[in-house]
């Protein structure tokens, strides 16, 4: 069989023979007559790899094409990194793949998997022209493990049907607009962070999400996660530009945390009562009313707030098993707080502070000399340092705190 396709841009490898072929060590695929190795395959039990210098024609553009169309199923790891002058890579009836590692291909922008459903690890890194994934309906249904950063995708459709996947991480993609994935449960790390090219800002849907193990997002616009009933480790959002937060049915979480979400005024959490970690709220600049906890009853960690909060109701708490920490830079009645405090539904360290010029988190606040702060370290205690500029008000409010 002399090797026609050589001269081919586009190396179409159909079999005649269907087989099962092994190798116990790596494929690895310089040359086209490498990869007619595989044509004859529909199950390849081993791994394929396409490496640096695939000898392969160009064409006029000086591009490389591959495409594979009989194997089904590769039970190895299907690794393609750093063919540079690769431009197209197409299995067309690839069902099922271990490892699937796609990396450093600069000007990769098809890549054609229109029968995929199975991946164990999905990597792909420094894909930028890479826009799209061609995976066909539904596209990836199963995976393990999801990594995607550094890509020129707008949007992760071939994999958004997915029903399961322990853990997902989708980074530093500049152009990505939208995720949303089906899933039901994730059992392991959930990130998404600094994909925030899109002007509009990424949007992230979980519409069947109802447990998840560690959820990180930051930069994200808009997070919805209407089903979501428990996450046993942390719930962070970290820098995103939502407005406002909702998880209707969220009951329990490990951690829970708000950091640098700079536009947020509301979260609203009607269903959660218990926060098994830390509870951080820290640098949202707008928030001012914390009032969407309204069941909340138990914080097995710290509950540490700090920002320019103007009223903060938690009005079922029972139990905060360690440190509290609230410091505004408003005017702020602690009495309520002092109450629990007394009462020892607040156990450990408690520190509430008002007119704060630097509202700061656990561990700053008692006894510091800086910033002329009235403080309030524990009941019945002024650290009376006041801001010459505010005067007499002030400190009568701090009095009345104390006598009250
Ligand atoms: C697939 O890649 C992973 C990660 O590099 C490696 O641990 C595993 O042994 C590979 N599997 C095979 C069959 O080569
Ligand atoms: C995928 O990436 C993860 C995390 O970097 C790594 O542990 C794993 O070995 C990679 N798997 C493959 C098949 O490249
Ligand atoms: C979200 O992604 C879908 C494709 O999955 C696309 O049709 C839609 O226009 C995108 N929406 C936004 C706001 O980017
Ligand atoms: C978490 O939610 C799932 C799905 O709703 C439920 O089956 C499970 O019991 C919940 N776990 C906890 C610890 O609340
Ligand atoms: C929220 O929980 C209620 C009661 O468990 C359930 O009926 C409802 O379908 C859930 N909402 C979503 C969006 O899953
Ligand atoms: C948090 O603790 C409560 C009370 O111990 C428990 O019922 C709940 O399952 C825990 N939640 C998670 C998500 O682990
Ligand atoms: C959750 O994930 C974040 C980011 O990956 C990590 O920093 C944090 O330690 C994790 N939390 C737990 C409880 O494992
Ligand atoms: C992304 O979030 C981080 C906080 O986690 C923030 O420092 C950074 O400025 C944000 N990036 C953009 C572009 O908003
Ligand atoms: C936050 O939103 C909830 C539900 O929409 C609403 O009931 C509540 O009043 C809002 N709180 C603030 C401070 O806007
Ligand atoms: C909040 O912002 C201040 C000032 O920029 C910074 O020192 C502090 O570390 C931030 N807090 C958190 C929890 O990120
Ligand atoms: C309070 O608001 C001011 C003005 O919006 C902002 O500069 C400052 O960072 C905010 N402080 C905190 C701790 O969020």
């Amino acid at each position: 069989m002399a090797f026609a396709q050589y001269l081919l841009p586009a190396l179409a490898l159909a079999g005649a023979a269907f087989a099962q072929c092994s190798n116990s060590g790596t494929l690895t695929i310089a040359s086209a007559a490498d990869a007619s190795q595989l044509a004859s395959c529909t199950t390849y039990s081993g791994s394929v790899a396409i490496e640096t210098g695939l000898a392969y024609p160009m064409d006029n553009n000086g591009r490389q094409q591959v495409e594979v169309t009989t194997v089904r199923t590769i039970t190895g790891n299907l690794t393609v990194t750093d063919a540079i002058s690769l431009s197209s890579l197409s299995f067309g009836s690839l069902r099922s793949i271990g490892g699937f590692e796609l990396g450093g291909l600069t000007v990769l922008s098809e890549l054609s998997m229109p029968a995929l459903t199975e991946v164990s690890q999905l990597n792909f890194t420094a894909l930028p022209a890479l826009q799209t994934l061609d995976f066909g309906n539904p596209g990836l249904t199963r995976a393990e493990s999801v990594l995607i950063t550094n890509t020129g995708l707008s949007s992760l459709m071939g994999i958004s049907n997915l029903e399961q996947v322990d853990t997902f991480n989708i980074n530093n993609n500049q152009a990505l607009q939208n995720i949303s994935l089906q899933v039901t449960s994730i059992t392991g790390a959930l990130r998404i962070e600094a994909n925030d090219g899109y002007q509009s800002g990424l949007t992230t849907s979980f519409p069947l999400l109802e447990t998840a193990t560690n959820m990180t997002f930051r930069n994200c616009s808009t997070i919805s996660l209407p089903a979501l009933n428990n996450v046993t480790e942390d719930l962070g959002f970290y820098g995103n530009t939502f407005e406002t937060f909702v998880a209707p049915n969220l009951t329990s979480a490990g951690g829970l945390i708000f950091v640098d979400n700079t536009e947020l005024t509301n979260i609203s959490l009607p269903q959660l009562t218990a926060i098994n970690a830390t509870y951080q709220i820290a640098n949202n600049t707008q928030l001012k009313q914390v009032d969407g906890f309204t069941k909340l009853s138990v914080v097995k960690g710290a509950l540490d707030f700090s920002g320019n909060f103007t009223d903060v109701q938690l009005p079922a708490l029972t139990q905060v098993q360690g440190a509290f920490n609230l410091q505004t830079s408003a005017r702020f009645d602690c009495a309520a707080f002092d109450q629990l405090s007394t009462n020892k539904v607040i156990r450990g360290k408690y520190t509430c502070l008002g007119m704060r010029t630097k509202p700061g988190g656990q561990g700053t606040g008692s006894g510091s000399s800086g910033g002329g702060d009235d403080e309030q370290s524990s009941a019945g205690q002024l650290f009376a340092n006041l801001p010459v500029a505010v005067g007499g008000t002030l400190v009568l409010a701090g009095l009345l705190q104390i006598i009250l």
